[in-house]
């Protein structure tokens, strides 16, 4: 086969060896523009795991980088005069040109044709000439521009400004991060070492920044000048270098993530950075170049032809890139928002700094330096005011909220039965919270529970409106106030729009057969087509329904409960009103978000003056309407919790969607967990996260790294009451309070948890 690839970086070289290996008798030629050494560029970090699969492919150019990698376990982070260093993270590091080198050596030693300096202007004429074109020519691939229309890439211009730099100063000793505060903004550097004398040393700040401190106008002495002086401190008087000089000005980019729908159109293929590109904060665009090179070489000989191999190839190279990119989508988002944590402590912001892609959890860091995640858990501990010296996971720290005590940070979150009677809580409901506040949940909520009849969602849902829900509520508070050590909070809500439909396993949603009830809401918007049109709410309405919601707080109060939530989101009244979706009004409740939040707050205010001072209120909303810029977004619900934070919400509980049937919620692994994040860590104010969070890892890298202060776990209890209990239990932890009558179960479940049976919970 006669086979050109179009650039000689990591993937062209890596393929044009791969297939030589594989059959000798190929004749392949890489062309570059550039000369064989002058190359862009400094250090790479490759992992071991990496390292294997090259070695497997071709041992002798695996055994020649080895040669040559730099090796460090630790990561350092300079941030706020502290340097904090945890260790265990094992990369390897070797210089760009010294790859290239090396891959040069060993294309030629198999007989590769190399032809440098020789640009090339169109891929056609490659294409007319081979029987295979491999676009092996970058992140700015000019063969993926001129088939833009077969490749039909998907290009992204990330936020970020950064400059890829080298140093003779020495940073031999860790994977290092610097994090500096100039008048303009916040800078950084990513730097390590690659080999004796040079480490490489990539500068970045937000895009304002550098606007701010002007380095666009810079030449490419000054840019780097300027960095020298911020970055002084760390240089030990070594110059910072570029050698990129064939990009105009100073050299600063923007990230470009590129993925393409097709990679290949006839005779010809898309490999490495022209293909797909991943972030250099998770450090695996040059394994993605190379691996992507051995699998190519592999499917052409192992399929019956050319268009097969390269179906082969595009399904499973793309799969793996989509994996690779989701990691790097939140490495990069850290860094492009990173001004929101650098007010953390150093030990949190480290935290979250190792956690930024999700692929590192919690357990994985204790693996890697059990001392270093320990000093952080027991700082975690000491914040939170647990006794001294103490040191367990985060998910066991006790929390205060006014008055109000939690043993722990786990919370069930609220989960309507659909068991009441006219409204009032039955056996079911005693039995089932009871079992949940036995299972160890520091706190456990009660489901949506309405303020009149018509507040309800269907006819079973429970309510606060009568003398026998007061008592009925009063002996559940009782027994879990007795029997154990949870508090309980009553969430109480309105159904508004989404009201008179049928129990939730016979329709959700769903009007019911007969018997409907007339319902209100903001505007008259209904929930879908097949729902009523609510009435518009008059003044009249919005009195009555706000002391609805009093002489519900005054029940609340006479039951017990330990704490009041406000259902502010999933569409109910309160949410229909917050979410331009659904409020069309023109009076002082619609328009701008003040005037949305008008009636929630109304009603807050309202309840607060009635409920005692030394117990917290929270309010749980829809944090995204998953619905785009018509709906509320992640940024308006940031301004959403300032509202309630200034009018004195304690905790805003951070849900999303049900707002609207056409919302196209992302699911994911702890998926709404990023807004709790946003509004904790722009507001100050405390959240709770919800939402697919469902092992104990979850909640502890969730605490841990400041994204909220409590979890909630919905569908997990209904799975197992006993879910905090078995977590401590699969942790190894040993205080959470068993009740008495249960200790001969737990002292199984420790036994069988030491020998690793039992407890199938994954930590
Ligand atoms: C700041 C920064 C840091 C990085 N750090 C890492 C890291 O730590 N680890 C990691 O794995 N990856 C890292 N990368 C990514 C890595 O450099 C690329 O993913 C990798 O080089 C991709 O290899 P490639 O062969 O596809 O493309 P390239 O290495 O870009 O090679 C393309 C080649 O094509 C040539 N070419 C392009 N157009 C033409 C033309 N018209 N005519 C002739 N020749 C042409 C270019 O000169 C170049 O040599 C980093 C990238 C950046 C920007
Ligand atoms: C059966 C069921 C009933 C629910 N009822 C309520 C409710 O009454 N009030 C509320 O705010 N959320 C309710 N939710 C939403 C949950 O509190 C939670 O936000 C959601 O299930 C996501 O969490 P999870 O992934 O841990 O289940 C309910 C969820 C389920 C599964």
């Amino acid at each position: 086969m006669r086979v050109a690839c179009l650039g000689g970086g990591p993937a062209g070289l890596y393929f044009a060896i791969s297939m030589k290996l594989r059959d000798p008798r190929h004749e392949i030629v890489v062309v570059e523009r550039n000369r064989p050494d002058d190359t862009f560029g400094w250090g790479v970090v490759l992992s071991d795991d990496t390292l294997d699969n090259l070695a497997a492919n071709d041992p002798t150019s695996a055994a020649a980088i080895r040669a040559h990698f730099a090796y460090w376990d630790d990561i350092a982070v300079h941030y706020k005069g502290r340097n904090t260093v945890s260790s265990g993270h094992g990369f390897c590091g070797i210089g760009r040109r010294q790859l290239l080198t090396l891959l040069q050596q060993r294309a030629r030693d198999l007989g590769v044709e190399l032809r440098f300096e020789t640009e090339i202007e169109s891929a056609q004429h490659y294409a007319d000439r081979y029987d295979l074109v491999v676009a092996s020519d970058g992140i700015n691939s000019g063969v993926r521009r001129e088939f833009a229309e077969h490749f039909n890439p998907d290009v992204e211009v990330r936020a970020c400004k950064f400059v890829w730099l080298g140093t003779q100063a020495r940073f031999d000793d860790a994977f290092t991060f610097i994090f500096e505060r100039t008048e303009a903004g916040w800078v950084w550097a990513h730097a390590y070492q690659f080999d004796k004398n040079t480490a490489t040393f990539i500068v970045e700040c937000a895009e304002e920044t550098w606007s701010n401190i002007g380095f666009g106008e810079m030449t490419a002495e000054d840019s780097i000048a300027t960095c020298e002086r911020i970055f002084g401190d760390y240089l030990g008087g070594h110059r910072l270098v570029s050698n990129a000089k064939h990009i105009r000005g100073s050299a600063w980019l923007n990230f470009h993530r590129v993925l393409c729908e097709k990679w290949s159109y006839k005779n010809i293929v898309l490999m490495g950075d022209a293909a797909a590109t991943a972030h250099f904060s998770i450090g695996s665009g040059t394994k993605l170049a190379l691996e992507s090179a051995i699998a190519l070489a592999e499917y052409l000989h192992s399929e019956p032809s050319m268009q097969v191999a390269f179906e082969r190839y595009q399904d499973q190279r793309r799969l793996e890139v989509l994996r690779l990119q989701s990691a790097a989508r939140n490495s990069t988002e850290w860094f492009e928002q990173v001004e929101r944590y650098l007010d953390l402590d150093p030990v949190q912001f480290n935290y979250s700094l190792l956690t930024r892609s999700q692929r590192i959890s919690h357990e994985n860091l204790r693996l890697r330096d059990r001392k270093w995640l320990e000093s952080a858990e027991a700082w975690f501990q000491r914040k939170a005011g647990a006794p001294a010296n103490t040191v367990r996971a985060p998910m066991f720290a006790p929390f205060e909220l006014r008055g109000l005590q939690l043993k722990n940070r786990v919370v069930v979150s609220p989960m309507a039965q659909y068991k009441a009677v006219d409204g009032c809580p039955t056996d079911w409901h005693l039995v089932h919270l009871g079992e949940r506040a036995k299972g160890g949940a520091g706190l456990v909520f009660v489901e949506m529970t309405c303020v009149s009849p018509e507040a309800r969602i269907t006819p079973g849902c429970t309510g606060i409106y009568a003398a026998d829900h007061e008592a009925a509520w009063r002996r559940i508070v009782e027994f879990v106030h007795s029997e154990t050590e949870a508090k309980i909070c009553c969430q109480l809500g309105h159904s508004g729009p989404k009201g008179s439909t049928r129990l939730g396993w016979e329709g959700m949603d769903v009007p019911l057969p007969s018997g409907n009830w007339p319902v209100m809401a903001a505007s008259q918007v209904p929930w879908s087509d097949r729902n009523q049109i609510p009435k518009a709410m008059e003044e009249s309405d919005i009195a009555m329904v706000r002391d609805q919601f009093v002489a519900a707080t005054e029940m609340a109060q006479r039951a017990g409960f330990d704490m009041l939530e406000l259902h502010c989101a999933h569409g109910y009244l309160l949410s229909s009103f917050i979410t331009p979706l659904s409020n069309k009004r023109t009076d002082a409740y619609g328009g701008s978000l003040e005037n949305r939040l008008r009636f929630p707050l109304d009603i807050f205010h309202a309840v607060r003056a009635v409920w005692p001072d030394d117990k917290p209120i929270s309010v749980r909303i829809s944090a995204n309407d998953w619905i785009g810029n018509d709906g509320v977004t992640p940024k308006d619900a940031v301004e959403i919790a300032r509202l309630l934070q200034a009018a004195g919400v304690d905790i805003c509980d951070v849900s999303a969607g049900q707002t609207s049937a056409r919302a196209e919620p992302v699911y994911g692994r702890m998926f709404q967990t990023p807004f709790s994040d946003r509004i904790r860590n722009e507001t100050g104010m405390a959240t709770m996260a919800v939402g697919n969070i469902y092992e104990p890892d979850h909640v502890n890298s969730i605490l841990m790294a400041g994204r909220a202060d409590l979890v909630c776990l919905a569908r997990p209890h209904l799975a197992d009451p006993y879910w905090t209990l078995r977590a401590a239990a699969a942790l190894g932890d040993r205080q959470e309070k068993w009740p008495e009558p249960y200790h001969a179960g737990r002292d199984q479940l420790w036994r069988l948890a030491e020998r690793g049976e039992g407890v199938t919970m994954k930590v």
